[in-house]
């Protein structure tokens, strides 16, 4: 039997994002309702333990590269113990993190020594007003937790900004500016219709490409690479370090060369952000599932996995919020 992960559509799945909670400590209007309530309950969550299980599966089919989210990840409860198991998984050769960074400036030393490695931040304006408007949050603790994983060597730190007209989109030079002096990566990501909250900031949305040629009037842009392997592409400003990255799910989707499938808190697996294609694993885990019939179902999961997100054709489709799989 293979020992790679390949879905129906020839695609090789070596990635995972984890969702380790859905629950956060912002409001981003794009992402939650203010008032939202309709969290998953604690004893619906993966214990840590489960999780293990289930990434070690995967890991023995040729998983390679972990990213951890949410949610907000820093809020699930001892989540260096969690990145040290997953560190300690044989196979698993990237650990990464995404966070809206509100707490990494108390988490950030424990997280680098319990093995993440990456670090990608949302960071959507600079200006504390702003910032506050979009996500009810407090830009201080957030500068402070990005300073904080840039001292302690965190490389590279990506900067996520969701671009929307009328919102922050006059702040795209002026986010360059800080990602040049700060040494960190950027990238724009184009909103997509996930639940009622992603659907109203889609009436913002921002053709990515638009947003490139118009750098391009300011800078000198020559081709860029980043590692990861995600969706993004790259320029960089000729002259600097910066890499500048673009994600583009609307206006030029990347399905076809989609590596990744993401593990809910709940133990269900989505197989596609754009698609209610999923597969449950607690109720095995809860049922005494082995680890040989767990790598089994790993594989029949990938079977699930759609070809494309209709995000443009059926921007009704997807009720969960983002904060369900991490983005
Ligand atoms: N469209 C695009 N990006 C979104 N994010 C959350 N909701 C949406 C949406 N509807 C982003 C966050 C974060 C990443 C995980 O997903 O800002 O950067
Ligand atoms: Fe929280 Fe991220 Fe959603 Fe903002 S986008 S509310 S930081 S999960």
């Amino acid at each position: 039997m293979s020992k790679h992960l390949i879905d129906p559509f020839g695609r090789t799945v070596e990635y995972i994002r984890l969702s380790v909670t859905d629950r956060c400590d912002l409001r981003c209007f794009y992402c939650l309702p203010v008032k939202y309530r309709d969290f998953s309950e604690p004893e619906e969550w993966l214990t840590f333990d489960e999780i293990v299980r289930v990434i070690r599966a995967f890991a023995s089919l040729g998983v390679q590269r972990i990213r951890v989210t949410g949610g907000e990840p820093l809020v699930r409860k001892n989540l260096p113990a969690l990145v040290s198991q997953l560190n300690d998984i044989p196979g698993i050769e990237d650990l990464s993190l995404s966070t809206n960074a509100v707490s990494l400036g108390k988490q950030a030393t424990e997280l680098k020594s319990a093995g993440i490695g990456r670090i990608n931040v949302s960071l959507d304006s600079l200006r504390a007003d702003r910032f506050k408007r979009i996500t009810k949050g407090n830009l201080d603790k957030v500068m402070n937790g990005l300073m904080t994983a840039k001292q302690l060597g965190f490389d590279p730190i990506k900067i996520n900004m969701v671009l929307m007209k009328g919102v922050n989109d006059d702040e795209v030079e002026d986010m360059i500016e800080f990602c040049i002096e700060n040494n960190f990566t950027l990238r724009f990501i184009e909103t997509m219709p996930m639940g009622d909250t992603g659907r109203t900031a889609a009436s913002h949305y921002v053709n990515l490409q638009d947003v490139k040629n118009h750098i391009a009037e300011r800078y000198e842009l020559i081709p860029g690479v980043m590692p990861g392997g995600g969706p993004a592409r790259y320029v960089q400003i000729a002259g600097t370090d910066l890499n500048i990255g673009f994600i583009t799910p609307i206006s030029q989707h990347f399905c076809e060369t989609c590596n990744r499938v993401r593990l809910a808190a709940d133990g269900t697996m989505y197989l596609c952000l754009g698609q209610e294609h999923k597969f449950e694993f607690r109720p095995l885990l809860r049922a005494g599932i082995s680890d040989s019939e767990l790598a089994d179902a790993a594989r029949e999961a990938i079977k699930l996995k759609p070809e494309r997100h209709e995000f443009k054709e059926k921007p009704q489709q997807i009720v969960r919020f983002m904060s369900k799989t991490g983005g």
